[in-house]
């Protein structure tokens, strides 16, 4: 016979199991996601490589300071574009607890765009950001920033022939919430798949001839984090048109507020 205490016990158990799996299916993701972008990356550092060397080149071939500074001006740069994208990357792959941050929502997305920018260039979709404000929202910034690729990835798969990404920052018209968005100009959601796009493993995407489908974990990985953090996500969307994406977070307290609180 289980005893109460054997049963609750092994619901605790259970319990834990439950988190620690889902911290590692969360982390896969992340790793999934870098992947999505290696072959763009790998693209843009030779880009970048052959910037440096052909500044260098020219360096080295011409002795008057004014076409030396050049050079190294460019060069530097180069190096700085690419210090920047391994820096970005290696802090997103990187597992993270469960700390949370103050943090300009502008912020957030700015490190994500660093990422896909070269990407969305290599499937010719046009990006755009509008930051219309600097909302400071107290959140878990490694999950945001998951939560954002996750919805530029979906999206840029969405535009197969190219089109439009937008991206932004606003405040909401819900008093004390900030907002981000993701829209696109791909195929848009058919009314029927509306309801069971948020659900774990729904998924419209078959394996592709390397064997790459979607797990249909994605919107399920942000609709947890984005309820974790008592907001809000929402989405419209038009068959042939596009669809967007939107996520509101409560703003932080002014830490006046919260002194006297
Ligand atoms: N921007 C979008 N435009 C059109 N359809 C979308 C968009 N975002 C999501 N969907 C639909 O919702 C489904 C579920 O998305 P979700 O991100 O959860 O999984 P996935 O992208 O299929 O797989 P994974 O994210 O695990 O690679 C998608 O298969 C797609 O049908
Ligand atoms: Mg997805």
């Amino acid at each position: 016979m289980n005893s109460p205490e054997s049963l609750q016990n092994r619901l605790t158990e259970l319990e834990a199991e439950n988190a620690r799996l889902k911290d590692a299916l969360a982390h896969a993701q992340r790793l999934a996601n870098v992947g999505q972008l290696a072959s763009s990356i790998t693209h843009e550092f030779n880009n970048i490589l052959t910037t440096v060397i052909n500044y260098a080149k020219m360096g080295l071939r011409h002795k008057d300071a004014n076409t030396r500074d050049k050079a190294f001006d460019r060069i530097l740069s180069a190096g700085q574009r690419a210090s920047k994208i391994t820096t970005g990357m290696l802090a997103y792959a990187r597992p993270k607890g469960d700390r949370r941050d103050e943090i300009d929502l502008g912020q957030v997305l700015a490190d994500v765009l660093v990422l896909v920018e070269k990407d969305l260039q290599m499937h010719r979709i046009r990006l755009q950001a509008d930051v219309l404000a600097n909302p400071i929202c107290e959140v878990n910034v490694s999950q945001l920033h998951q939560v954002l690729m996750n919805l530029i990835v979906n999206a840029r798969q969405a535009m197969k022939d190219g089109g439009m990404l937008t991206v932004g920052v606003r405040l909401s018209e819900d008093k004390g919430m900030g907002e981000l968005f993701v829209r696109d100009t791909g195929s848009g959601i058919p009314a029927e798949h509306m309801r069971k796009i948020f659900e774990p493993f729904f998924t419209t995407k078959t394996a592709d001839e390397l064997g790459q489908g979607g797990t249909g974990l994605g919107l399920s990985f942000c609709k947890e984090v984005i309820e974790a953090h008592k907001g809000r996500m929402r989405v419209e969307s038009t068959v042939g048109q596009g669809t967007t994406f939107t996520l509101k977070l409560p703003l932080a307290k002014p830490a006046a507020s919260r002194k006297s609180a």
